[in-house]
């Protein structure tokens, strides 16, 4: 196989990441035909004509596909980018998918952040948490890893706050409980192997530029 015939793999996250990637993609040009049939059981489509090859995952697996170079390229959100870890180079904010990671829980919990009390912390995202209480606030508190409806932790007793994300805050709202400390913005972006940035450095830039471009143009 020539050089030129290589396949550039993405990964994708699952759900309303995916759509609106698939949206921008094809602003500039890239499309995926096979991946619009919402009935179709196929885990890989591939673009011939423009040598592309796109999976979609959870969120949590596509910074390991491109840490592996499994995929070249990924799109994911911050949050799972700062949880996960993984080694691959973040090139682009894509602008959507745009919420907060907070600290929230009833409004009396703000007085036990304020003493820096030792509180139970629910969460989704243990490492973030533990980053944020220990490392910038440098209170020690207990976190409890959930998996979602991570909101039932101060509700039932399990926890004093929970850090979650906030996107319109219905959630909270709907169930007494308020923002109190504002962690990080997030949105999607788009990382890539660093192996594969060096390797198809030509490709992969120009899939970079013209996306900026669309970008702007929004
Ligand atoms: C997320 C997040 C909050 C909610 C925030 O949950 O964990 O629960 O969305 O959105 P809002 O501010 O617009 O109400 P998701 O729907 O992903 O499900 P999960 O609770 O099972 O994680």
């Amino acid at each position: 196989m020539s050089k030129d015939d290589k396949f550039l793999t993405f990964a994708l996250t699952k759900g309303r990441l995916a759509d609106k990637t698939l949206n921008l993609l094809e602003s500039i040009g890239i499309t995926c035909e096979e991946m619009k049939d919402k009935d179709s059981r196929k885990l890989i489509f591939v673009n011939e004509e423009q040598k592309l090859k796109f999976f979609l995952s959870k969120g949590p697996d596509v910074p390991t596909y491109v840490e592996y170079g499994a995929a070249d390229i990924g799109v994911v959100g911050k949050d799972t980018l700062l949880e996960e870890g993984r080694r691959a180079y973040e090139v682009l904010d894509l602008g959507f998918g745009k919420c907060r990671m907070c600290v929230c829980g009833y409004p009396e919990a703000k007085e036990l952040l304020e003493r820096k009390d030792m509180i139970r912390v629910a969460s989704k995202y243990p490492v973030i948490a533990k980053d944020y209480f220990y490392n910038r606030r440098h209170q020690t508190v207990d976190i409890i890893k959930l998996n979602g409806s991570v909101e039932l932790g101060p509700i039932v007793g399990l926890s004093d706050v929970i850090v979650d994300i906030v996107e319109t805050g219905s959630t909270l709202k709907e169930n007494g409980l308020t923002v109190l400390e504002e962690i990080c913005p997030l949105s999607a972006r788009m990382i890539v192997n660093q192996v594969s940035m060096q390797m198809e450095s030509k490709r992969i830039n120009g899939i970079i530029s013209k996306l900026k471009d669309a970008l702007n143009k929004q």
